[in-house]
């Protein structure tokens, strides 16, 4: 595992040794608590190169999510497209717009549009999306609804609670495979048979699980590989 607590946690056995009260080791507790990154990552909304709405694309024009990120369901990471993905329409949509300056310059030159990550685990943690998307947890569980932002957000907080608690159970997050991409789904929604939507997803997890035998890792080794 790489390297895990700050370097200046090795000064922590003086402080005990030095014998402060439990006050100070409490302030130091609560920063090292709240300060870390799963309370201060979500709404993390960096500014891009290119003014790219997910609003416009994704939502107004009801673009499917795989038409770019097209590696999401094969791959363990979710590419985001090459310029020539946007030039497939913008060779004539819009072709003169300033805002599509640095799009046109970067199919030009081949320099790839430097695009700032938004989502991030640390490298000691493993995630693969390809394994969730598969068996039918779809990304609005995970980033939220995209298809009605203009700037894409941190939705949710991507700690290891926050995994671990769909791990441990994930009965909500699971929907048909031909939903995963679907923003607006809710759990239970137009699925078939007797009872409340809750009821129905219920009914319909317990299916899946048993027909794909999912099993979520909560080990440690599962994730910290
Ligand atoms: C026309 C191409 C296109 C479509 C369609 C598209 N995206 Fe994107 N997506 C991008 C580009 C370009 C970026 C990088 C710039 C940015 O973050 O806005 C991106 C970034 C993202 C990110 C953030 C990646 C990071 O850095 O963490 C997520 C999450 C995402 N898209 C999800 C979706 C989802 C979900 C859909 C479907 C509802 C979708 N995208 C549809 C092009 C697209
Ligand atoms: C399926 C076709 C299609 C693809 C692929 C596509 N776009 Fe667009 N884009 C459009 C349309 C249509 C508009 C609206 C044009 C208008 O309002 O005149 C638009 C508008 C835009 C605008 C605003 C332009 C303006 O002058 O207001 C930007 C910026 C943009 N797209 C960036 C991108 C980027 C970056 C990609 C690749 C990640 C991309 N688009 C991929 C169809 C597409
Ligand atoms: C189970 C939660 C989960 C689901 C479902 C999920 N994502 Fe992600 N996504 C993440 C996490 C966590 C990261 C950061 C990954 C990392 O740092 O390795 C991420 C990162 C991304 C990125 C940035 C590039 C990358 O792979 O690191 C894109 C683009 C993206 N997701 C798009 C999507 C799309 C599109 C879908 C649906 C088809 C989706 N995601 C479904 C959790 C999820
Ligand atoms: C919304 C629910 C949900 C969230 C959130 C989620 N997962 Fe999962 N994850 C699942 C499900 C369901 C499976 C089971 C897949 C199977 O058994 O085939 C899974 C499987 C996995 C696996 C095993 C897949 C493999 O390739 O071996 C890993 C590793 C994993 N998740 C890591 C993570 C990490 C790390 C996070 C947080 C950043 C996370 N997951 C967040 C639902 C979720
Ligand atoms: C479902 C996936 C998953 C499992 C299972 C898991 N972890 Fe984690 N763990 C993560 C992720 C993701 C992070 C990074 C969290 C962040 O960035 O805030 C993390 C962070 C950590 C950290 C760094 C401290 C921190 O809070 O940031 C430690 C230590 C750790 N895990 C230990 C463990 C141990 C011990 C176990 C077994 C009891 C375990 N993990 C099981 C996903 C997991």
């Amino acid at each position: 595992m790489a390297q895990i607590f700050p370097r200046w946690t090795n000064t922590l056995p003086t402080i005990f040794a030095g014998g402060v009260s439990t006050l100070a080791l409490g302030v130091i507790g609560f920063f090292w608590y709240y300060g870390s990154p799963k309370f201060t990552d979500v709404g993390y909304r960096p500014d891009q190169p290119v003014q790219y709405s997910h609003k416009l694309h994704a939502g107004d024009m009801g673009m499917d999510c795989r038409y770019c990120h097209s590696q999401v369901e094969k791959s363990s990471v979710a590419n985001v497209p090459a310029t020539q993905t946007c030039m497939n329409c913008h060779k004539i949509v819009a072709a003169k717009s300033e805002k599509l300056l640095a799009v046109r310059e970067s199919y030009e030159t081949g320099k790839p549009i430097e695009w700032v990550r938004v989502h991030k685990v640390p490298d000691f943690a493993y995630f693969n999306h390809s394994a969730h998307v598969n068996v039918g947890v779809g990304c609005s569980s995970c980033h939220g609804n995209i298809a009605q932002m203009e700037v894409v957000a941190q939705a949710q907080p991507l700690s290891m609670g926050w995994c671990l608690d769909c791990h441990r159970n994930p009965d909500m997050a699971l929907r048909p495979k031909d939903k995963v991409t679907a923003m607006d789904w809710t759990p239970g929604q137009d699925l078939p048979g007797e009872g409340t939507p809750e009821q129905k997803q219920l009914r319909f997890a317990a299916a899946v699980k048993l027909e794909k035998h999912i099993n979520p890792p909560v080990n440690c080794s599962g994730c910290h590989r």
